[in-house]
Formats: structure tokens, sequence, C-alpha cells
């Protein structure tokens, strides 16, 4: 068996045992057993001690050696670290990897996976924004399961295609007290802007029919992270009922949401505002699909507290309330994402005539 072929077969399968679809070897993180062990060096401390490219080293020891410093994203945003520290001048030595032509070494296949890896090496410790494809594993409280969530490399306007902090801490709340949040009705709820699903998923397997909504770019990967997590959670007995599909707030009328009529008693929305014209966007979305003629009807949003955003958060807190919505209960909270410790903010927005108690939204952060 090649080096290639023995690592594709390794980085196919995860420790969860969810087949991924990942071609390169960015995630491996632990050593192939067909390694010889003597390749696997941990006492490497000194950029000295990789192997020298002079010396012709083999595939099987460079990967080895790739493979060791792979960093390993960790769970709910605490990872990005490495179980073995790599030596100090290791990004040079993969740099000179990656721009060596790798003669000696046989195999086209065999040189693709050494630059690939060396570049994956590099993009990991350059922040999350240039980290190449990943796949992680969300622990959210009291679900049985962990939530694995494929996430692509990211591009410079598609945010939907990584995982944010709001909507862990949003899961978490809503696993804590949903029965408390979310009417007993069982109505199907939409959540806007879904990204790569944690939220959505979470709440098809708490037993609420779920539409998932986002832009269509983003709906592949939402789609791949739904159809993965419902294998493994329907394994132990969840059958999660979600559907996903295109909504841009931007252009609801396209939506086939809009085209059926389609009303909803709860809508969630996790991290929406990054640019000033998502206040107005979304407001005509929660405006075009929230049933107001419904006592019961709520908007749950959370997002950061960003610095950069409190004007455009101002202007949410205004649009919100020039489509009939007021605050009824809010909370602040810390948490985490790939970025830092952050400020979150959670609130319910419900039409005006239906509350009693209502916060000022001067008051609102
Ligand atoms: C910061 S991400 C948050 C994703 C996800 N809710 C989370 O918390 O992990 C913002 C999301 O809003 C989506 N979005 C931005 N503009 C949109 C629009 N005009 N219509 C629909 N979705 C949009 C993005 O594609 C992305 O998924």
């Amino acid at each position: 068996m090649t080096v290639s072929r023995a690592l594709s077969e390794f980085s196919s399968e995860s420790n969860s045992g969810v087949s991924t679809p990942l071609t390169s070897i960015s995630s491996v993180v632990s050593l192939p057993t067909q390694f010889p062990s003597r390749v696997f060096s941990p006492l490497i401390t000194h950029a000295l001690d990789l192997p020298s490219l002079r010396s012709k080293p083999s595939s099987q020891e460079l990967l080895a050696v790739l493979c060791t410093y792979a960093r390993n994203q960790g769970k709910n945003f605490r990872g990005n670290e490495e179980s073995i520290p790599a030596p100090e001048g290791f990004v040079d030595w993969a740099t000179r990897l990656v721009g060596s032509g790798l003669e000696w070494i046989e195999g086209e296949d065999d040189r693709e996976l050494i630059w690939d890896s060396a570049s994956a090496r590099i993009a990991e410790r350059c922040g999350r924004t240039a980290a190449p494809s990943m796949e992680r594993e969300f622990e959210v409280r009291n679900l049985d399961l962990s939530i694995i969530l494929y996430e692509p490399s990211l591009t410079a306007d598609s945010l939907g295609l990584k995982t944010w902090g709001s909507s862990l801490l949003l899961a978490n709340r809503l696993t804590d007290r949903h029965q408390d949040l979310i009417p007993s009705s069982r109505r199907r709820v939409l959540e806007l802007g879904s990204g790569t699903g944690l939220l959505g998923i979470v709440l098809g397997v708490l037993g609420y029919p779920v539409l998932l909504t986002d832009l269509g770019e983003i709906l592949p990967n939402l789609r791949l992270n739904m159809d993965r997590n419902r294998d493994r959670f329907s394994r132990c007995g969840y059958s999660p009922d979600v559907n996903i599909e295109e909504l841009n707030w931007a252009d609801v009328e396209a939506s086939a949401a809009y085209q059926r009529g389609d009303k909803f008693e709860t809508i969630v929305i996790s991290d929406p505002i990054y640019s000033s014209e998502h206040p107005q966007y979304l407001a005509n979305a929660v405006g075009q699909f929230l049933e107001y003629d419904n006592p019961q009807a709520q908007v749950i949003l959370q997002l950061p507290l960003r610095p950069k955003f409190v004007d455009v958060r101002s202007d949410l807190w205004r649009k919100l309330r020039d489509i009939g919505l007021k605050p009824t209960r809010q909370d602040h909270e810390s948490g985490w994402d790939d970025f830092g410790e952050e400020i979150f903010f959670w609130s319910i927005w419900r039409p005006r005539e239906f509350i009693d108690i209502c916060i000022d939204i001067d008051s609102l952060p």
C-alpha cells in the first residue's frame, strides 16, 4: 500500500467512526499504525532535529513528522492546540518542504500528500480565517452525543462556513430550558442564517420540526452536516425532522417558504449582523415569516457584543421595533469563539400587543 493510500484510508474515518469528505490529511492528528515506529520521534525539540531535506528523507518519515504536529481543533472552540508542541523553526521547515520539488520521492501522489500536509500545518498556524478545512466537535449540554460539523476553508464573504460562538451558547440555553422557551405546540421552527447547522441540528434532536435556511452557497455544507448528524443520532433512537432551504433575507419573495405562505410561531437567529444592511434585511425576513396574530409568536436572537458593531446593533433594535416587536427577555453571558472569549447577548422579541413586560430598547447593548 502506498503512503498516500494508507493516509487517505486513515483520514477518511474520524475517531467517532463517521466517514468524512476530507481528501487531504489536514485533520489527521495522530499516526497511522502502518508507520514504522522508528520514524515517529516525539523528542524533536529543535528545528535541527527535523529531517534535513538534504538527507532525502523518505515520504514516511516526512509524513510522520507532519502528522505529529497537526493541530487539534479540540471541542467547543477551545482547540487549536498541539498534542505535541512543534519545535521552534517547524513552520520554516514546512515552508521549505512546500517549496521543494521532492525529486527523490517516488510517486506524484506521495509528493502531493507531503505538499498538502505541509501547507495545512502552516495554514493551521495562521489563525482561523486562514485555516484549512476541518471537522469539529461540539458538546452541547444535556445531549447524549456531540455534534460533528465539517467546515470548509473560509472564503472572505462566506461566514456561514464556520460555526460561531453564539450558536453554541444558544444551543446550550435551549437544551437546558427549551420547555420554558419554545411553545409546546411543536410547530415548525424557522432558523434564519443557519450556517454550519449547529443550532438547527440541536433543535431537531430536541424534537422540534425545524426549517434551516441560509444563502444558496452555504447550503451544500449545511446539508452535509445535517445528513451526517442525522445518521449518528438516528442510530441512538432520535429522528430529527429538519428541512433545509435557501432563504436570502434580501430577497425573501424568491424563497420557497414565501411562495408557500409559511408563517412561524418561533424564529431563531444566531449571530446575524455584520454589515450595515443586515438589520433591514433581517427585519424584512422576520416581518414576513413571523406569525403576528399568534400570542406565542417570538424571535429568539443571540449575538456577540462586537465593539465595532454597536451602531449596527442599535439599528437592528430599531428595525425590530419598527416591525412591531418588543424585547421581553434578555441576558448577557460570556462564551468562546475561535477568536477568544467574548460577551454575548440573548433576547426574545414578541409582537407588542401580546406582551406585559417590555424592555426599553435604548437600554439594549
Ligand atoms: C456569522 S454567520 C452565523 C452562522 C450561524 N448562525 C452560527 O451562529 O454559527 C451569519 C450567517 O448569516 C448568513 N447570512 C448573511 N447574509 C444573509 C442573507 N442575506 N440571507 C440569508 N442568510 C444570510 C450567512 O451566510 C451566515 O450563515
